[in-house]
């Protein structure tokens, strides 16, 4: 039948169009482009070589040679996919030492390997939490997080950031609801880290549970790069739920919750993104797992880090460019126009540097910024570099 002329639905494709004539209009597009390859702290993009500040692969391993022989060597034994979720013959024993190596390393009892940090943060927050029950949030949290208690279906409340009496308020405010505070360990689009202890004790004292989104701060804060939970001294007790990925620091991909044997058998029951997932492919649990080891016990690279952090810092601060107060390897320089980012982020890239802008609705409006990530595969040279093309970018 041919469609009704006067029918009032919308049609969803005039509506597309119109939304990406409005986000051209405001420098919003985003664009999707291949890296055609990578070699230690470069890329090469549309044929240009690019030092890269724009990865998360915060302790350069994702290129690491043990991570590549136990991906392969593990590929050669089992094959690649795991073929089925882990509760229906998809578990190897990869994914079990994964899993003990990532608890022994956090200081949790067990963990449980999800596909990734989306599927960690909404399985596990909607496993736990019912309608009635209320989930507090960092306003600058991942999207992962936000969202996750969205599609949970349970009261969600979000503080100004790191505005530990906001969160209070919120608690008191529904004192008889089960209750999550939920918040980045480092924040992934200002690099500041989460008032944890503080979080904690207010979470002790509201009988309230504590859940650490540490994608940014696994393999790079705490004496051996536990994250920032180690850093900060918290326990499984402090903080039952600690969520991180294994697509940073870890060069990898997946991600885990870490926390009580409760906790996990409660998510192996519960989390629907657990239970009706395809297992992490056993090579990929295994390069996982020699991350750790390397992550762990090589801290030369996280003193690196350090080092690198405050030089770029330092380099920044007698150019008079003013960087976001972070002390973690993610340096955001906060710009503001969403089409100024973008010019001063292309003119990087024509002098050699891929810094992408980051825009709305990623960071709130107003506050587009050059979101610069440092690895320990960059050199002081180039830091120095970047810093003096930004200083010209600007002039
Ligand atoms: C803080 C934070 N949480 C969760 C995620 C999502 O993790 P994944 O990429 O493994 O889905 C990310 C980014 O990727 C993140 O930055």
């Amino acid at each position: 039948m041919p469609p009704h002329e006067h029918m009032a639905r919308p049609s969803l494709f005039d509506r597309i169009a119109a939304q990406h004539a409005e986000r051209t209009r405001a420098s919003l597009v985003r664009r999707l482009r291949a890296v055609e390859a990578v070699d230690g702290a470069h890329v090469t993009i549309d044929g240009k070589r690019l030092l890269n500040f724009a990865s998360n692969d915060y302790l350069g391993l994702a290129q690491h040679p043990a991570l590549r022989g136990a991906l392969t060597e593990t590929a050669s034994q089992w094959g690649v996919g795991a073929t089925a979720a882990q509760l229906l013959g998809g578990r190897r024993e990869e994914h079990a030492a994964l899993e003990e190596s990532l608890a022994r390393w956090t200081g949790r009892e067990r963990a449980l390997l999800f596909s990734d940090g989306w599927a960690a943060n909404l399985g596990t927050i909607a496993a736990l939490l019912d309608r009635d029950d209320l989930c507090v949030q960092d306003k600058l949290n991942h999207a992962s997080l936000i969202d996750a208690a969205h599609l949970a279906g349970c009261r969600l409340k979000r503080y100004p950031h790191v505005d530990v009496d906001a969160a209070r308020r919120q608690l008191e405010s529904q004192p008889d609801a089960a209750a999550i505070v939920a918040t980045d360990g480092i924040f992934s689009m200002d690099g500041d880290v989460a008032p944890l202890r503080a979080l904690a004790a207010l979470c002790r004292e509201q009988r309230t549970t504590l859940m650490v989104d540490d994608a940014h701060g696994l393999g790079v804060l705490g004496a051996d790069g536990a994250g920032s939970l180690a850093e900060a001294t918290l326990t499984q007790e402090d903080a039952p739920i600690l969520m991180a990925t294994l697509g940073k620091a870890l060069g990898t991909a997946g991600a885990f919750i870490a926390g009580s044997a409760a906790l996990i058998d409660a998510l192996v029951q519960n989390a629907r993104t657990f239970v009706y997932a395809t297992a992490m492919p056993p090579a990929l649990a295994a390069a996982a797992r020699a991350a750790v080891d390397v992550a762990r016990f090589e801290s030369w690279r996280r003193d690196r880090l350090v080092r690198l952090i405050a030089h770029f810092r330092g380099a920044a601060a007698s150019r008079d460019l003013a960087l976001l107060p972070s002390r973690t390897p993610i340096q955001p320089l906060v710009i503001g126009a969403s089409d100024a980012a973008l010019a001063i982020a292309a003119t990087l890239e024509d002098a050699g540097f891929y810094v992408p802008a980051i825009r709305p609705p990623t960071v709130p409006e107003g506050k587009a910024r050059l979101r610069i990530t440092l690895t320990a595969l960059h050199a002081e040279s180039d830091i120095e570099r970047l810093v003096d093309a930004i200083a010209r970018a600007f002039a």
